[in-house]
């Protein structure tokens, strides 16, 4: 079966139970998205990302049961795109319901209720009856996966009743944890909740393996059991993913039941054609195939893996490009630069030094062109960016290979940044050729190097922000107290080994960056800023003085801007001495600040993101 006919069998199947087909939205998320109280992400990484808002209760406006082919992008895992199955762009066949059963309670013979949404009796039984009637996967092949339980959410008993109904033998069926069967939310917040998987036996032979990782833990298997789905041992490929979702995530890590219970279901067009074709990998189908014979038509030293990289790449870059992406230094535009370099890189380790980007897009603009209309619309478009693209990495190729061979086997971090900031040469790429030479590279040294690079650009404008501050507004001298208070509270939840390393505060937000090796917890960001607000209630005076360093050094000064007076610093202390012991917070700074923390207003913490070599950032508002 070739996709074209996956896709139309997926969409009537489910249009004849009641199910309206909507269109693929854009691999650029829409606005409404992002304001749908999931976190920003820089694509549609799945079918249900453009439905959050409809997830999370709004009404859609084409009823509770949908179907569609989404596309989607996912980056994460790039690194193992060359293998058999992983794509970064693909497109993924859903069916919906939105909430609310039907009005009998419960559900619904084919199209008997077709305003009505569904539960999981209704997706499972349907799911198993497109494979083995539809597709005629044989019963025998097909195993599945479900959610085992844990502390937090309960075992889903109610999966494992309806295959064991559907005569799926227990052996076949397997609980697995959070790390296999639970789905979303999409960035960190949001609809999510357990899913049972679907697999194709495509081997049918047991292995024997002895150790077998699954989701970072190794376990034994005895050679009778073979391996299992989630084992990652090649016998299976998962073909369907059915998502019961009915559980909000929290900033502070805990789930709350949603409004409504949802079924999000993906089956991915690429893997599933290449099972029905009985092929062991995606690149062997017709997506893919002759892309894959010109490259190979072209190559001079043929590698498989290169080639794949090629095809996969140039392909998301067609459909980026199509969404409107154009390559660029930041966000999504970077992400497109990267694949397409990446793609003309791998060029031409196959010694492919000619054009190649125009031919295979040509490849994918003729394969795609009729299904997605934007893929045709904009395939000028499409070519001219890529060949754009390719020929200012030429240049950049040319001058950063030049200068990587002189280096020889000695290459350092500071190497890799020097090649960056010299020849724009993209630090991923000097990874990848000293990773391909059998060396390591020390990218803490890198990363340290480019933020010394980012923090000199930025100093210009720092010179305007003394202390941080952008202004002596009243906001801003609050900002400014709030960040003192914060300063203290990362100490108090994360240690004292935690240091400001910046500062930025307008009438706007406040910035705080800080040293910190691990992305903060939502329970941590919490608890900072419920101690906060508790500092801020408890209206503690801050109180300016001069000292002498040393003894600013035993109150347990802390900060980052000494401020000199001959042969004083300025201190700001919040909150009484205890004791012998030391004020709430204790920093060198020159001020200015409120003379008590009440005026400082309710603290919110807005985000916390990495800046890359151990360095964190937190914006917050008042
Ligand atoms: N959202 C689910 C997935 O992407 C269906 O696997």
């Amino acid at each position: 079966m070739k996709a074209v006919e996956l896709r139309e069998k997926f969409l009537k199947f489910f249009e004849k139970r009641g199910h309206k087909i909507i269109p693929s939205a854009s691999l650029v998320p829409s606005e409404k998205v992002e304001l749908a109280g999931t976190q920003r992400v820089l694509f549609t990484t799945a079918g249900m990302h453009p439905l959050v808002p409809y997830l999370l209760g709004e009404p859609h406006p084409h009823g509770k049961r949908l179907t569609n082919v989404q596309k989607s992008l996912r980056t994460d895992d790039i690194d193992e795109v060359g293998d058999a199955w992983h794509n970064t762009f693909f497109e993924m066949l859903g069916n919906w319901s939105l909430g609310g059963l039907n009005s009998k309670g419960g559900l619904a013979k084919h199209g008997a209720d077709t305003k009505g949404g569904y539960w999981k009796k209704e997706a499972i039984e349907w799911s198993y009856e497109f494979l083995t009637e539809e597709l005629k996967v044989p019963h025998e092949k097909i195993w599945v996966t479900v959610f085992a339980g844990d502390h937090d959410s309960p075992k889903d008993i109610e999966s494992i009743k309806i295959w064991r109904k559907l005569k799926i033998p227990e052996g076949r069926i397997v609980e697995l944890g959070k790390e296999d069967n639970w789905w979303g939310p999409v960035g960190a917040i949001g609809p999510c909740g357990p899913d049972t998987e679907m697999f194709v036996d495509v081997t049918g032979k047991p292995h024997s393996s002895t150790k077998l990782t699954t989701g970072g833990s190794t376990r034994l298997t005895t050679s009778g059991l073979g391996c299992r789905p989630g084992d990652n041992c090649g016998r299976f490929s998962e073909v369907w993913n059915n998502v019961f979702m009915e559980y909000d995530k929290q900033p502070d890590g805990t789930y709350k039941k949603l409004k409504q219970k949802n079924v999000d279901t993906g089956m991915g067009v690429e893997r599933t054609t290449a099972v029905l074709q009985g092929k062991d990998n995606v690149f062997d189908t017709e997506l893919f195939s002759s892309a894959m014979d010109l490259i190979k038509n072209k190559s001079a030293n043929w590698n498989v893996k290169s080639a794949r990289i090629i095809a996969d790449h140039i392909r998301a870059a067609v459909f980026l490009i199509a969404d409107g992406v154009s390559p660029s230094n930041v966000d999504r535009g970077y992400i497109l630069r990267r694949l397409i370099r990446r793609a003309i890189r791998h060029g031409r380790l196959l010694g492919i030094n000619e054009n190649l980007s125009h031919p295979v897009a040509k490849e994918f603009i003729h394969i795609y062109g009729d299904i997605y209309p934007e893929v045709r619309s904009n395939s000028e478009k499409i070519h001219d960016e890529l060949e754009a693209e390719e020929a200012k990495f030429q240049k950049v190729l040319t001058g950063g290979l030049r200068e990587f061979e002189k280096l020889g086997d000695k290459i350092t971090g500071k190497d890799a940044f020097y090649l960056y900031e010299t020849y724009g040469f993209p630090p991923e790429l000097t990874f990848e050729l000293t990773a391909e030479k059998g060396l390591t590279i020390d990218r803490t040294l890198f990363n340290s190097e480019f933020e010394k690079h980012k923090e000199k650009s930025r100093d210009g404008a720092k010179q305007k922000f003394a202390g941080g501050l952008a202004d002596h507004s009243e906001i801003t001298i609050r900002g400014h107290t709030a960040t003192h208070l914060l300063h203290q509270a990362l100490r108090d939840v994360l240690g004292n080994q935690i240091h400001q390393t910046g500062s930025n505060i307008t009438i706007e937000r406040i910035r705080f960056d800080f040293s910190y090796g691990e992305k903060m917890t939502p329970e941590q960001i919490k608890e900072v800023e419920k101690i906060v607000n508790k500092k801020i209630k408890e209206d503690l005076k801050v109180t300016k003085t001069l000292m002498k360093q040393k003894e600013a050094d035993k109150k347990g000064a802390i900060g980052l801007f000494p401020e000199k007076y001959e042969d004083k610093v300025s201190i700001y202390q919040i909150g009484p001495s205890i004791g012998l012991g030391r004020a709430y917070s204790v920093e060198y700074c020159g001020g200015p600040h409120v003379e008590h923390t009440g005026k400082v207003g309710k603290f919110k913490i807005v985000k916390e993101e990495g800046l890359g070599s151990g360095l964190r950032r937190i914006r917050a508002t008042l």
